[in-house]
């Protein structure tokens, strides 16, 4: 490439100048953005004054017309926030509509549980429910099963065969539920009766070993004088299953030596 005066000097005063904003952009290069500091980084590429001259005009060339479109970009860009912060603001404002509708839902009028209504006549918003509904499979026709009753008669068979495992479950349920009051073998002095409660009778008087056994059933589903029902806590089939237990117990205290079979007698060492 030939180089005149002209394109010479006119080379001189760009590279000067480069290098003049090239200070302030070393002053400035904490303020400068990002992509800024790239076309700096571009302009300290320039090669020394005294063999590039060529190469350094187009070099400038190049700096004006990247500076241009730089500067270009950069209107642009704001341009396109300006153009875009009215839907922007829009779309803020239905947002916070929305969420406004969202608010007013959430918090429409309405009770917490068991929380007192003026509009009832009871004053109470929980309401009872309508008399004879019944909830899904809780029907319990059985009579026998679910309230111990047989022909409106206390019941005095079990509504299911008692086996060995039933006996089982029915003397872990008593000594969870029971034995604090009626102590391990029904006499009536739990711990809870030690500590001031009042005694229960004992499953072992006359009147207990002669009452059928829908009455215990009955005592525990609906609890008999001080002592509260287990409605909640024990499930009807468990219900039974202490039930058995307790004639077990009562068995337990009142069996003759006749009663126990040949082997078990040698077995616990009774001769008679
Ligand atoms: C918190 C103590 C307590 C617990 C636990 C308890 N009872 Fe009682 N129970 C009593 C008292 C007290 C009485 C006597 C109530 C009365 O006569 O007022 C009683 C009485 C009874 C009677 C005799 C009712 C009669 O005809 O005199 C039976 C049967 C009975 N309980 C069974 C049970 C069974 C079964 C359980 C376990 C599911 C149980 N109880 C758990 C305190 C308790």
């Amino acid at each position: 490439m030939k180089l005149n005066t002209e394109d010479v000097a006119r080379a001189a005063r760009y590279y000067v100048e480069a290098f003049e904003r090239l200070k302030v952009f070393e002053l400035l290069k904490p303020l400068n953005s990002a992509r800024r500091f790239k076309s700096f980084k571009w302009i300290k590429s320039f090669k020394p004054l005294d063999s590039w001259f060529g190469r350094s005009i187009a070099g400038f060339e190049r700096l004006e017309r990247v500076e241009l479109l730089e500067r270009k970009r950069v209107e642009q860009t704001s341009k396109t926030i300006n153009v875009f912060k009215a839907p922007a603001m829009m779309i803020l404002l239905i947002a916070s509509t929305i969420a406004a509708c969202q608010q007013k839902m959430a918090d429409q009028p309405r009770y917490e549980p068991l929380s007192r209504s003026t509009f009832f006549g009871d004053r109470r918003a929980a309401r009872p429910l309508v008399e004879g509904t019944v909830a899904r499979g809780q029907l319990r026709t059985d009579e026998h099963l679910y309230r111990g009753r047989e022909g409106g008669l206390l019941a005095d068979r079990f509504p299911f065969p008692v086996d060995r495992a039933v006996l089982l479950r029915g003397q872990e349920r008593y000594d969870i539920f029971c034995s604090p009051c009626h102590d391990r073998v029904g006499n009536g002095q739990g711990m809870v009766v030690r500590r001031g409660f009042p005694a229960p009778p004992s499953y072992h008087t006359d009147r207990l070993r002669r009452s059928p056994v829908g009455h215990f059933f009955n005592v525990m589903t609906n609890g008999f004088g001080f002592m509260p029902d287990y409605a909640q806590q024990i499930p009807v089939e468990d219900r039974w299953a202490i039930v058995a237990y307790i004639r077990a117990l009562q068995l337990s205290q009142h069996a003759t030596v006749a009663e126990i079979p040949e082997e078990k007698r040698q077995e616990l060492g009774i001769n008679r």
